[in-house]
Order: structure tokens, then C-alpha cells, then sequence
């Protein structure tokens, strides 16, 4: 795994897999007025409730959904007022240095969501996803800064993003660590897969030097920051595209994962009787110059959760097939994908 590839035309040639174009229409939002998001998306987020979910939460809990998403549908709240208002919710209330008390003043008061929270967790933010405030801010977003419909749609960053991932040179694997001593070794060598494609313009010309910042967990379901047995940067990389916008690098098929459910988030989750599960996806943000930075996911199609994502971030355009893979002892699976970016 992780061999240099010696011709990048040859290997880019699986070329862009999206599944079905998302025949969504523009539609009417809850309050019966013309909106341009998706229409049936605060149904889906009230429909994931189970039947044995608390009762008076499922009586209660669809008016809240419809009012929170309608409220950023009406102010086009965007993917940056909703997280100033979650560091709000989240952050302690820290004693203010200027006031000399004695004595000194109590120490910060969290709540459940704050006790929970640390720099590696939001809580708050957890509890956003599973009402599918950040995919619905997200969208808003996305909508409001678009200049082409052809662009690639965005997807939620969500919380196990680290900005500082090594650059490594097209090609290469994101996987350290495999060694038949790792309990998921087997999985991994089964999950090989070759992502390659190219970045493009909306245009379609091909952009040179974009930034290709991938992620996603290891078999184990866990992002390398929640699991102390594997290396820094796990599963992480940035690549930059060549002359031809082309990307390569070695990953693994993703596996699906639960949100962390130990906390305050779990237990709403629990009290409308859902599950956790996201479905498996990789995480990417592709950046170039002159154009807007993309934040997306795409996500195996066959993945089990794939139609029921604790978190509603999946969107038809970034559902996409690993296609066996023939000839490469680095790669059982790959997969072709092109990202366009909007210019701005
Ligand atoms: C993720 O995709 O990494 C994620 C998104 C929302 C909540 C938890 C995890
Ligand atoms: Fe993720």
C-alpha cells in the first residue's frame, strides 16, 4: 500500500461516479412560502423519531424542528452565526480577571452540554447534527454562495477535522500504522481502495495546485484523535492536484460509525428512540485559488445507513460506487470522483 504511482493519467482513469442526479425540486418551506432549499428535509429530520421514542418528546419534538428550521430558513443562517452561537451555548463562563474578589469567585458553571465539551468534543454541536441544524445551515450556505449549479454540493465538516494535516505527494497512502499486529489489519487490506479524479472549474478547466485535504476514520469506526492506539494524522493527508487538476492517493473504503452517544446528545437520541449511526463517508475539503473552498462528504453506496444518517448529511450527487480494483497489490477497491468548484 502507498506505492508511488509511475503514470497518473493511467490510474485517473476511473472517471466521475455519482450515482443519481438529485432531482429535488425547489420547494416550499414549513411556513408555506416559495424557498429554495430542499423541501422534504425537516420531514425526513421529524420522521427519524422511533416509535418507541418518549411521548411527550415525540409530541413536542416535531414542532421544535419545524420552528428551529425555519427560523434559519427565514434569517439564512449561515454555517458561521451558527457556530458562533454554539461556542455561545458551550463556552464555561470564565471568572473575569479584572474583578479582584475575595474570595475568589466560584469556579465555571457547564452545563450537561459544557460538561461534556472539551477541544477535542462540542457537544452542543452534536446535538445541532442530530436535528440537522449544521446540514441545514450548511445548505443555506452552500445556496447562498454558489455560482454555478454544477459545482459539487458541500456536506457538514463535522467536529474530528484538523486543519494541519502533512502535504503528501499524489499518490501516496493516508494509512500508517498497518501491521498485523493492529486489530483492524485484516479489514484495512480488505477496504484498499485508489481514489483519484481530477478538480475542476465550473467551467470545466482543470485547476492546478487545489488543495485535496482528505480524512476519514479507521476501520474501527474511530477518527485518530479518539483512539490513543493509533499514529498522528491517521487517515489524513492534503495533496495537490498537478498540471491537470489530477489527485491520487491510496485510502480505505469507509466504514460506517456511531456519533459519540455517551452524552447529553446520546440521550436525546435515546429518548426518540434513533440510532447513532452515520454512514460510511470520506471527509474532504478542496480548496484552489479564485475559488470558494469545498467542504463535502462522499459516501458508499452500500453502505447500510447510507438512506438514514443520524446526522442528515447525505446528498444523492455524493453517493458513489468503489468499483473493484484489478492489478494493484496497493488497492482492492478504487473509485473515480471529479470535484467543481464555484469561483469567487
Ligand atoms: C462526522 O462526519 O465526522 C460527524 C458529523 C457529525 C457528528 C459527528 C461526526
Ligand atoms: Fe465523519
Amino acid at each position: 500500500m502507498g506505492q508511488m504511482i509511475p503514470d497518473l493519467a493511467a490510474t485517473s482513469r476511473a472517471s466521475t461516479t455519482k450515482i443519481k442526479p438529485n432531482g429535488i425540486p425547489n420547494g416550499i418551506n414549513t411556513a408555506g412560502k416559495k424557498c429554495q432549499h430542499d423541501p422534504t428535509f425537516t420531514q425526513k429530520v421529524i420522521a427519524a423519531t422511533g416509535p418507541n421514542a418518549n411521548p411527550r418528546l415525540a409530541q413536542i419534538f416535531p414542532s421544535l424542528v419545524r420552528h428551529l428550521h425555519d427560523f434559519a430558513r427565514e434569517v439564512n443562517l449561515t454555517v458561521g452565526e451558527w457556530s458562533t452561537a454554539v461556542d455561545f451555548v458551550w463556552l464555561p463562563r470564565l471568572p473575569n480577571p479584572t474583578l479582584s474578589l475575595t474570595p475568589p469567585p466560584p469556579p465555571p458553571q457547564l452545563n450537561d452540554c459544557g460538561k461534556m465539551s472539551s477541544d477535542r468534543r462540542n457537544e452542543t454541536q452534536l446535538l445541532c447534527d442530530i436535528l440537522g441544524l449544521e446540514s441545514l445551515v450548511d445548505e443555506i450556505t452552500s445556496k447562498q454562495l454558489a455560482t454555478s449549479t454544477t459545482q459539487t454540493p458541500s456536506a457538514i465538516l463535522g467536529p474530528f477535522y484538523r486543519s494541519d494535516a502533512p502535504f503528501l505527494p499524489n499518490g501516496t497512502s493516508i494509512v500508517q500504522g498497518l501491521s498485523p499486529s493492529v486489530s483492524w489489519y485484516e479489514k484495512a487490506l480488505e477496504d484498499s481502495a485508489f481514489l483519484s479524479g481530477k478538480v475542476l472549474s465550473t467551467d470545466g478547466k482543470p485547476i492546478e495546485n487545489a488543495v485535496v485535504d482528505v480524512w476519514h476514520t479507521a476501520p474501527n469506526g474511530l477518527y485518530e484523535q479518539q483512539d490513543s492506539d493509533q499514529p498522528e494524522m491517521n487517515f489524513r493527508g492534503r495533496f495537490r492536484t498537478d498540471q491537470q487538476g489530477r489527485y491520487a492517493l491510496y485510502a480505505l473504503r469507509p466504514v460506517p460509525y456511531p456519533i459519540p452517544d455517551d452524552g447529553p446528545a446520546g440521550r436525546l437520541l435515546g429518548l426518540l428512540d434513533r440510532h447513532p449511526n452515520r454512514p460510511g463517508h470520506i471527509h474532504f475539503i478542496v480548496s484552489a485559488e479564485g475559488h470558494r473552498a469545498l467542504t463535502t462528504q462522499l459516501y458508499d453506496s452500500r453502505d447500510r445507513w447510507v438512506d438514514d444518517d443520524a446526522v442528515f448529511a447525505v446528498k444523492d450527487e455524493l453517493v458513489v460506487r468503489f468499483e473493484p480494483r484489478e492489478g494493484d497489490p496497493g488497492a482492492r477497491w478504487e473509485l473515480g470522483y471529479d470535484f467543481i468548484l464555484g469561483r469567487c
